[in-house]
């Protein structure tokens, strides 16, 4: 596999770990991750309710978890590490700056579309040029609007583009109705958003990676997605079932024990479809069976909290701390695959052998092609 580089960053393996919340990516995988050469990120999705006080000082949880897991990371691990902050995050702002501070290597924002980001990091004044900034985007259009806006408002582009499809796990930037059996495939969206940062690459004279998202599970398919012009992968399913993830191991069972028909698509509280594994808790929210709460501070900015039927937020942590009854584990369309947990240094290699096995058989096929028989 070919290093990927954003910018005068360079990774060992092109391959990013999705950040995952609440809480199923913390310091322990995202710091495993980054030992085996890739990049390992830490969600900061709803990442206060590790902290006692979360109820309280929701805010301040927020950003003291943050700032630990960060430091936790590092002291784990030499590597490149990151933080996913979504935008739809009622303190994201907050959380960038901390991101900042901490000299993070990489930053992925989605969830929103991340407009005002170069003027939040001038005015953090921290050192700019070290933390790449990478934009997570579901089509084209949405990476050409942020391209044309931050190119016209604040003379620069984003170091890297996130495409992710409508295979992945978690809240998904696509219409429901998208989703149905025939979503547009990954790498027809990688190749249109390839060719629609072009200009601003040439503008720019800078090169921008574009790295795929959604339903990537094997070296096969890293291959097979490279050829479509990504420069890198983000994997976020693969890397539930391995021993470093922070989630309990009653979490990480209800992928090793579900079934392909156990992947479903659920109206998340948010205003998004999610993907997620079915289970007790998503039969009874479908049958009206809501769960009253009361919402200590909105922490989700599209989160309609007077109306919705449950709180995801403590419904997915819930589920990473095992009260699978309580909550429910979102999922990639793979997430029946896993057969037994492994490590996460297996899992690279498994990929990185995978990957060859796809060139060498890609190779072998033209020959067969250009050899006359
Ligand atoms: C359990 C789980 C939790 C996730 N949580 C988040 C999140 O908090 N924020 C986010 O932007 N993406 C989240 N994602 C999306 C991942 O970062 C990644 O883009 C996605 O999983 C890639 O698709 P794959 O699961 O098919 O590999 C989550 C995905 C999963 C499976």
């Amino acid at each position: 596999m070919q290093e990927l580089r954003i910018g005068d960053l360079t990774v060992q393996l092109p391959i990013i770990q999705g950040g995952m919340g609440v809480a199923v990516s913390l310091s322990g995988l995202a710091s495993a991750v980054a030992n085996a050469g890739g990049i390992g990120v830490i969600s900061a999705a709803g990442i206060g309710m590790v902290e006692p006080d979360y109820i309280k000082n929701s805010h301040e949880s927020n950003k003291r978890a943050l700032r630990n897991q960060i430091r936790k990371a590092r002291s784990l691990t030499n590597g490149i590490l990151g933080v996913n902050i979504m935008m739809a995050m009622t303190d994201h702002e907050a959380l960038i700056k901390l991101a900042l501070e901490e000299k993070i290597d990489l930053i992925i924002m989605g969830a929103g579309l991340p407009m005002n980001i170069p003027a939040l990091v001038a005015e953090s004044g921290t050192d700019s040029h070290h933390t790449k900034l990478a934009v997570k985007v579901s089509s084209a259009k949405a990476a050409r609007l942020i391209f044309m806006y931050w190119a016209n408002k604040y003379n620069c582009i984003p170091d890297a583009v996130v495409v992710e499809g409508p295979l992945a796990g978690g809240h998904l930037g696509f219409k429901k109705e998208d989703l149905g059996s025939d979503p547009v495939p990954l790498d027809v969206l990688i190749r249109e958003t390839v060719l629609t940062i072009k200009p601003y690459e040439e503008q720019f004279a800078k090169e921008v990676p574009v790295i795929a998202a959604g339903g990537i599970y094997t070296g096969y398919d890293i291959y097979d997605i490279m050829q479509a012009g990504a420069k890198g992968v983000k994997l976020g399913t693969r890397f539930v079932t391995t021993h470093e993830c922070d989630a309990s191991l009653a979490y990480k069972e209800s992928f090793i024990n579900c079934k392909k028909e156990d992947i479903t698509i659920i109206d998340s509280p948010v205003g998004l479809p999610g993907r997620a594994i079915y289970n007790e808790f998503i039969r009874n929210i479908r049958l009206g069976k809501t769960k009253p709460f009361k919402c200590s501070w909105h922490c989700l900015s599209s989160c309609d909290f007077k109306k919705a039927p449950y709180c995801i937020a403590q419904a997915l942590y819930n589920s990473v701390k095992g009260k699978m009854d309580e909550g429910f584990a979102f999922s990639g369309t793979n997430g029946y695959r896993a057969k037994k947990l492994q490590h996460v240094a297996d899992v690279m290699k498994e990929l990185v052998w995978e990957y060859g096995m796809q060139k060498a058989a890609a190779s072998l096929s033209a020959v067969r092609l250009t050899v006359p028989v």
